[in-house]
């Protein structure tokens, strides 16, 4: 693949909060995880248990303890009911993981949020999520914590990125259509030459 066709793929991979409702293939999902936990890990701990949610039951029982879209008012930046992930990824760490592991999710994170697009299938990395209430609906062992949530559907919007605007405001928004816009720094600002 071209570089210039993995950045155009780069550029798609945002984060997506509203979703068709057509089901995902379920080994297309598991590849997503193998690969995923295939990657780097701080002293190889390899501490990330993953939980593939599909069940539309399951789903549904999620779906009141993820929190989206914090700089938008609820109605708006909510999924509303035939809007929502049609599965979920919930990423969970083991107790005892060592103090990298937050990079070991974000290297995961961006494994599958990037093999997903090139798949034309969206996400959304979730940390605002009720973890209490996730863990008791999964039964997720004593010894892992629920960190994360990764909402997965074939995108029902789109989403740009803009520049900032003067008053620096780094905040989302959506037009009438409640399709995204999202401002992103200059190369200029974050990337100092020397
Ligand atoms: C660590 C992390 C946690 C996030 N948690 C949430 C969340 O709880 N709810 C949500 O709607 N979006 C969440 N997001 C998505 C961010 O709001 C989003 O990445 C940001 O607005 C930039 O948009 P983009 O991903 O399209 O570039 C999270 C993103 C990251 C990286």
């Amino acid at each position: 693949m071209e570089i210039k066709e993995i950045n155009a793929l780069y550029e798609q991979c945002r984060t997506y909060r509203r979703f068709r409702q057509t089901p995902l293939d379920h080994d297309f999902l598991v590849s997503l995880v193998e690969t995923a936990h295939r990657r780097s890990s701080g002293r190889n701990g390899q501490p990330w248990h993953y939980y593939l949610v599909e069940t539309p039951e399951t789903v549904a029982a999620l779906q009141p303890y993820m929190h989206w879209a914090a700089a938008l008012p609820k109605e708006i930046g909510t999924p509303k009911p035939g809007e929502q992930p049609v599965s979920y990824l919930i990423m969970a760490q083991e107790k005892n993981a060592n103090p990298f592991c937050y990079v070991d999710a974000g290297i995961a994170f961006d494994t599958i949020a990037f093999l997903a697009i090139s798949k034309g299938i969206g996400t959304a990395l979730l940390a605002a999520i009720n973890r209490a209430k996730i863990a008791e609906i999964l039964k997720v062992p004593d010894n892992q914590e629920v960190t994360f949530a990764i909402g997965l559907g074939y995108p029902a919007h789109k989403s740009t990125i803009v520049p900032v605007g003067t008053d620096g405001n780094l905040d989302y928004y959506v037009d009438e259509k409640r399709d995204y816009y999202v401002p992103k720094k200059s190369l200029k600002e974050v990337l100092v030459l020397k």
